[in-house]
């Protein structure tokens, strides 16, 4: 029998970093995968038990419980940000679809960081608009460069997405910095442009940071994307939040209704009654400690064996291979090499563009005893002998 009518469409494809992680060697230590390694804290799980006997489960409004909506527009009404401008999304990874789908058509072109998280391209493709990238330089350790971002914008240019603390590098974006992409697009000749800020690492940096938070008042086309997946140990529950601009509310949570109804309800009342309580706000600062003191052990493990970038947020560190390691091949060779014979797991640069290539990503969210373990692992691998 032949098979019915199924489209070409190369963007369907599952990612390298999937298509790695399946390959892997069960007994393969993983610093590949951007997921925390310890799971879902305790008092997490007992509100998720609390609500599973206490409350009614089903469908929820579209765009989220009006409570949840409301806490977090609270922490954002010093710039006059309302609960009907907030939508509850299943992770940050369905709120960029929502968002990509409401925004972008084949006449409007978006801007993505090189490098920056492979989806991006992959969700432009899906909704068939064209995508380029503006440069984040290793010179200035991958940061979010104003002028290189501007130098990229065209007339035809709709959106540009900035991400951090970022993936891969774990850059972060400085105020100074993020003022000025502001700055240029409230007076951009040809009018403004949409600003997406990717903060789904937000909370998790080393050092100064800012938030584009900070100029919605100032310029209302900023949407902020926000979630739980990596700061609160939260990858499998789904949950994301878009901030909205007004004019954008109303199309993007039609987007967001036909593709996914609404989040998980149990899901939604568990973060609600977590949020903004103290023990949240005790286990955030020790999670920031513990991953500081991981990201240091990555520092001194490989400092001075090769070049590294990044560090500054998130649990990323880039590392740079040398002509030697690459023996004539790319960096994807090299990571299914070690993959394959040395059972560690680390994912190419190139994956995240070209101003990565010949890199690797290190996750550090594994846990010390992994991290340490797969560390050993790397310094064999890239110091033999040592
Ligand atoms: C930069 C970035 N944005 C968005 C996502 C999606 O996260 P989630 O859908 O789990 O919130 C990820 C996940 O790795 C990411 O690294």
């Amino acid at each position: 029998m032949s098979t019915p009518y199924l489209p070409h469409n190369p963007s369907l494809k599952q990612s390298r970093l999937r298509q790695l992680f399946e390959m892997a060697p069960k007994d393969a230590i993983n610093l590949g995968l951007g997921q925390p390694g310890e799971d879902t804290p305790g008092f997490i799980r007992e509100a998720a038990e609390r609500i599973l006997s206490s409350k009614p489960l089903g469908y929820t409004l579209n765009a989220g419980i009006l409570p949840l909506r409301e806490k977090l527009a609270a922490e954002l009404a010093d710039q006059g940000v309302t609960p009907d401008r907030i939508c509850v999304t299943a992770g940050v990874q369905e709120a960029l679809y929502a968002l990509f789908y409401a925004i972008l058509d084949a006449k409007s072109e978006i801007l993505l960081p090189n490098p920056g998280f492979f989806t991006y391209a992959s969700l432009a493709d899906l909704c068939k608009a064209p995508h380029r990238g503006y440069d984040l330089s290793k010179e200035d350790n991958f940061r979010f460069n104003a002028d290189l971002a501007i130098a990229a914008i065209r007339p035809e240019t709709t959106a540009i997405l900035v991400a951090h603390p970022s993936n891969p590098s774990g850059s972060n974006a400085s105020r100074e910095e993020l003022q000025k992409l502001v700055e240029y697009c409230k007076n951009r000749p040809e009018g403004p442009i949409w600003i997406v800020s990717d903060e789904v690492y937000y909370g998790m940096s080393y050092t100064e940071s800012a938030s584009l938070a900070e100029f919605i008042a100032e310029y209302p086309y900023i949407v902020l994307l926000r979630g739980a997946s990596k700061s609160h140990h939260m990858t499998g529950w789904r949950l994301g939040w878009a901030v909205l601009p007004k004019e954008l509310a109303k199309p993007y949570i039609a987007v967001h209704q036909y593709v996914t109804t609404c989040v998980s309800s149990v899901t939604q009342f568990t973060f609600n009654e977590i949020r903004g309580s103290k023990e949240e706000a005790q286990w955030l600062v020790a999670q920031k400690s513990m991953y500081k003191r991981k990201r240091d052990m990555v520092f001194e493990a490989l400092n001075g064996i090769r070049p590294l970038y990044g560090g500054e947020g998130a649990f990323y560190w880039l590392v740079e291979l040398t002509a030697v390691d690459l023996n004539g091949g790319s960096d994807d060779d090299w990571v299914v090499r070690t993959l394959m014979e040395d059972k560690i797991m680390t994912t190419p640069g190139s994956i995240f563009g070209s101003n990565t290539d010949g890199m690797i990503r290190i996750s550090y969210g594994p846990t010390f005893d992994v991290l340490a373990d797969g560390l050993t692992r790397l310094k064999q691998i890239l110091q033999p002998g040592a």
